[in-house]
C-alpha cells in the first residue's frame, strides 16, 4: 500500500499557505496548493502471461492521477528508487514562469539520479480539462505515465452538460520485455525498434489478446446517463483510432481547452494528446454489451504494432438473475489503418469554443514567420560494420529542417540562465530548410542528415507563425508534434507542399483549435501560431519516441520580459545536478 497522496493535511497546509500568498499578491486567483509524492519504483505487471519487472509510481500501473483545479499550485516530490536517470514531465501544462518544472531530461533540468529526490513546483493557471503526465527521458514514459485531470475553479461549471460521472481512458503500449532494450538496441543498429506486444486501457490489453481476456477494461455504465470519457493517448509510437460500438461521443476538450461540440463515432488521437468526450448512454437497458476499441493509424513504412485493444462497456443489470455472458456483444467498425482522409476530416471538426467567457487568442498579426521540414532521414553507418537501417551502410534518424538534434550532456536551461551556452548549444536552428525541395515528391538522393545541439532565440512576447511540413524522404509519415510551454493556434493545415502564396489566405484567425500536440499530416502541411510569453527552453519534437530518439526535435529559448514577472525566476535549489 505505497499511496503516499496525502490530500487532507497538505492541503490544509496549502489553504493557510494560499491566503498568505492571497495577502501578499490580491490580484492572483485563489487557489489551494496539492502536495503529490511520486515514489519511483520497480513493479512487477503480468500482462499477456509475461511478467515483466516495470519501473512505475507508488506500485501503481498506470500511475495515479493528478488532480487540481485550476488556479492551484501543486508539488509533486518525485522520488528515484530506480537504477535508471528519471525526469518528470506535465505534458501540457503551461509551465508560467516554472519553467524548471517542465521535466523533459537535459533540456530544463538534469535527471534525477539514483536515491536522489527532485519537487516539482507550478501553478495551473488558466486551462481546464485533461492532460497528461510522463517521464521524459529515453522511453521510460511506456511504463510511467498517468492522467492530470485539471477541474474547473470551485464556482465554475463545464460549457455542457453536468456529467453523471467522470472516467479517464488512457491508451497505453505493452512490450513484454524491457522497452528500454528495445530502443538501445535500435539505436545501435540503426534499425527500427521491434514493436510493442499490446496496445492498453488504463493499462489492460483486453480480450483480443491471447492470455489476456482477465485483463480487459469495464466500463460499468447506467442507463440514461451522461458520462465524461478522458481520453489520453499515452502510447509510445502510435496514433489510435478509437470507437465504442453503437454509440456516439461528443467532443467536448482537447488539450486542456473547450471546444465546439461535435459529436462523432469514430476518432483519432496521437501519442500526447487528450480529447474529453461525453458518452450519452442508451435511455434503457440494450440487452447487449459493446466493444470499446482502439487501433493503431499508420502512415509510415516501417513495422508497427498491427493489433487492437479493447474494453467492454457494460450497462448495469435491471435485474441480477441474467447473466452479462448471454447479452449480445456488439464490435465498433474503425477506419482504414492509412485512412489520411478521414483524419484530414476528422482534425478539421476541432474548433475553439471562442465564446465570450473562453476567448481564443489568436495571434493577428506575425512577429516572425519559421518554416520547418520534418520526416525521416539516413546516417552513415560507422566504417567497416553492418547498420540495418534502410540500407546496410546507413541508420534511420529523423530530423527538423535537415538537422537532427542531439540532447547536451547538461541542461540546456540551467546553461542559458547562467550564460554557459559554450560548448553545450549553439543559437543558430535553421528557420528554413538548408535547400529546398519538393517535399512531398520524389525525395532527393542524398538523404544524409547534420546533428547539433542548436536552438532558436525568440524574444519575449514573440508572436510566431510556424509551418510544419512533412518530407516524402523514406516515406512520408504523419508526425504528432508537440510544443512544451505553450498552446498553439492551429491555423491551417492542407496535403501536398505549403504554398507561401496561396495557403495563408484560408488560414483560420477566429476560432482555430487551441493545443499543445498536433499531427502534421502524412504528406501534408500545417500552420500554427503562438505568443512566445513564456521565458525559458521549450522543448519541441515528434511524440512518437522512436522519432524523438532518432531526433525529430529542437529547442526554442524564449528570453526574459523587461518586468519583473517576464523573467524566469533562478533554479530550485534542489534541481538535480549532471
Ligand atoms: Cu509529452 Cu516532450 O512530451
Amino acid at each position: 500500500m505505497g499511496s503516499s497522496i496525502v490530500p487532507a493535511f497538505a492541503s490544509m497546509a496549502a489553504l493557510l499557505f494560499g491566503f498568505s500568498l492571497l495577502s501578499l499578491l490580491p490580484e492572483v486567483a485563489v487557489g489551494i496548493t496539492r502536495h503529490y509524492t511520486f515514489n519511483i519504483k520497480y513493479h512487477n505487471v503480468t500482462r499477456l502471461c509475461h511478467t515483466r519487472s516495470l519501473i512505475s509510481v507508488n506500485g501503481q500501473f498506470p500511475g495515479p492521477r493528478l488532480v487540481a483545479r485550476e488556479g492551484d499550485r501543486v508539488f509533486v516530490k518525485v522520488v528515484n528508487h530506480v537504477t535508471n536517470n528519471i525526469t518528470i514531465h506535465w505534458h501540457g501544462v503551461r509551465q508560467l514562469g516554472s519553467g524548471w518544472a517542465d521535466g523533459p531530461a537535459y533540456i530544463t533540468q538534469c535527471p534525477i539520479q539514483t536515491g536522489q529526490t527532485y519537487t516539482y513546483n507550478f501553478t495551473v493557471t488558466g486551462q481546464r480539462g485533461t492532460l497528461l503526465w510522463h517521464a521524459h527521458i529515453s522511453w521510460l514514459r511506456c511504463t510511467l505515465y498517468g492522467p492530470i485531470i485539471i477541474l474547473p475553479k470551485r464556482n465554475e461549471s463545464y460549457p455542457f452538460e453536468k456529467p453523471y460521472k467522470e472516467i479517464p481512458i488512457t491508451f497505453g503500449e505493452w512490450f513484454n520485455v524491457d522497452q528500454e532494450a528495445v530502443i538501445s538496441q535500435a539505436l545501435q543498429t540503426g534499425a527500427g525498434p521491434n514493436v510493442s506486444d499490446a496496445y492498453t486501457i488504463n493499462g489492460l490489453p483486453g480480450p483480443l489478446y491471447n492470455c489476456s481476456s482477465k485483463d480487459t477494461y469495464r466500463l460499468k455504465v447506467k442507463p440514461g446517463k451522461t458520462y465524461l470519457l478522458r481520453l489520453i493517448n499515452a502510447a509510445l509510437n502510435d496514433e489510435l483510432f478509437f470507437s465504442i460500438a453503437n454509440h456516439t461521443l461528443t467532443v467536448v476538450e482537447a488539450d486542456a481547452v473547450y471546444v465546439k461540440p461535435f459529436e462523432t463515432d469514430k476518432l483519432l488521437i496521437t501519442p500526447g494528446q487528450t480529447t474529453n468526450v461525453l458518452l450519452k448512454t442508451k435511455p434503457s437497458f440494450p440487452n447487449a454489451t459493446f466493444l470499446m476499441v482502439a487501433k493503431p493509424y499508420v502512415t509510415g513504412r516501417g513495422t508497427f504494432d498491427n493489433s487492437s485493444v479493447a474494453g467492454i462497456l457494460q450497462y448495469e443489470q435491471p435485474s441480477h438473475n441474467s447473466s452479462i455472458k448471454n447479452l449480445l456483444l456488439l464490435k465498433p467498425t474503425l477506419p482504414a489503418l492509412n485512412d489520411t482522409n478521414f483524419v484530414a476530416n476528422f482534425t478539421r471538426k476541432f474548433r475553439s469554443l471562442a465564446n465570450a467567457q473562453f476567448t481564443a487568442t489568436v495571434p493577428q498579426t506575425v512577429d516572425r514567420k519559421f518554416f520547418f521540414t520534418m520526416g525521416l532521414g539516413t546516417m552513415p553507418c560507422p566504417q567497416n560494420t553492418t547498420c540495418g537501417g534502410p540500407t546496410n551502410s546507413t541508420k534511420f534518424i529523423a530530423s527538423v529542417n535537415n538537422v537532427s538534434f542531439v540532447l547536451p550532456s547538461v541542461a540546456m536551461l540551467q546553461a542559458h540562465f547562467f550564460g554557459k551556452s559554450n560548448g553545450v548549444y549553439t543559437t543558430d536552428f535553421p528557420t528554413k530548410p538548408p535547400v529546398p525541395f519538393n517535399y512531398t515528391g520524389t525525395p532527393p538522393n542524398n538523404t544524409n542528415v547534420s546533428n547539433g545541439t542548436r536552438a532558436l532565440v525568440l524574444q519575449f512576447n514573440t508572436s510566431v507563425e510556424l509551418v510544419m511540413q512533412d518530407t516524402s524522404i523514406l516515406g512520408s509519415e504523419s508526425h504528432p508534434l508537440h510544443l512544451h510551454g505553450f498552446n498553439f493556434f492551429v491555423v491551417g493545415q492542407g496535403f501536398g507542399n505549403y504554398d507561401p502564396n496561396k495557403d495563408p489566405a484560408n488560414f483560420n484567425l477566429v476560432d482555430p483549435v487551441e493545443r499543445n500536440t498536433v499531427g502534421v499530416p502524412a504528406g501534408g502541411w500545417l500552420a500554427i501560431r503562438f505568443l512566445a510569453d513564456n521565458p525559458g527552453v521549450w522543448f519541441m519534437h515528434c511524440h512518437l519516441d522512436v522519432h524523438t530518439s532518432w531526433g525529430l526535435k529542437m529547442a526554442w529559448i524564449v528570453l526574459d520580459g523587461p518586468q519583473p514577472n517576464q523573467k524566469l525566476p533562478p533554479p530550485p535549489s534542489d534541481l538535480p545536478k549532471c
